[in-house]
């Protein structure tokens, strides 16, 4: 099932949407989040930025649902709700080189050695997130797991990442930047964030 925003017409996922059509000129700055969760992010950058669109992805139908619903509910027009898994839908609805930013905030960190394999940032995702960035695009990846961070940082960069910081650096929290949901409960106890800011390198095809 899929939720989208104020249209009739449903998205059509067997190809690339036309998401002008959708979204008129805040579709040139098309951004993508995944693992949106209950959404505080997302409906804080809506609000925000009416310049810019967000398409979050976001895999469990409640969280998904009730997203969508406080969107419309704020009139939200530049924010499109997906339910489902955003390592499928992602390269079904957006072209290589087409989005300005890829948010993935505190995605589930699957503690068990044994599990790490199912992180959302492996290295096909890495590869994947490189490919959909436009050259110059943003990825913005936050988790409170160091052990992940330092297991994300070394693949972004290995897939071909540029990080401005330095190899293996992380960046501080912007004063202005938007708190996910999570976040903002790590914020009030100053428990440790990691952030990585990495770029897709200008010069890349
Ligand atoms: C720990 S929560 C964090 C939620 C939110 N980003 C925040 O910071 O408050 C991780 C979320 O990612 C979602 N998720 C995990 N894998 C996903 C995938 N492959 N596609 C879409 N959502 C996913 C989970 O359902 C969950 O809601």
């Amino acid at each position: 099932m899929i939720f989208s925003d104020r249209d009739e017409a449903p998205i059509a996922l067997d190809m690339h949407p036309d998401w002008a059509a959708k979204l008129g000129a805040a579709a040139g700055n098309l951004e993508l989040e995944i693992g949106s969760g209950h959404g505080g992010y997302a409906l804080a950058f809506g609000a925000r930025h009416p310049d810019r669109a967000l398409v979050a992805v976001e895999q469990r139908r409640k969280f998904a649902a009730d997203l969508d619903g406080k969107a419309r509910g704020r009139k939200l027009s530049n924010l499109v709700v997906l339910m489902g898994d955003a390592r499928i839908l992602a390269p079904r609805i957006f072209p290589e080189g087409s989005l300005a930013a890829i948010h993935v905030h505190f995605p589930d960190p699957w503690w068990k050695r044994k599990h790490e394999r199912r992180r959302l940032v492996d290295d096909g995702m890495s590869t994947l997130l490189l490919r959909l960035l436009r050259p110059g695009g943003l990825l913005d990846f936050r988790t409170d797991v160091e052990r992940y961070a330092r297991d994300a940082v070394e693949r972004l960069e290995e897939a071909g990442f540029e990080n401005a910081l330095g190899a293996g650096r992380f960046a501080e929290r912007d004063a202005d930047e938007i708190p996910s949901t999570r976040e903002k409960r790590y914020l009030a106890t100053g428990q440790p964030v990691w952030r990585l800011r990495m770029t897709r390198p200008r010069e890349s095809r």
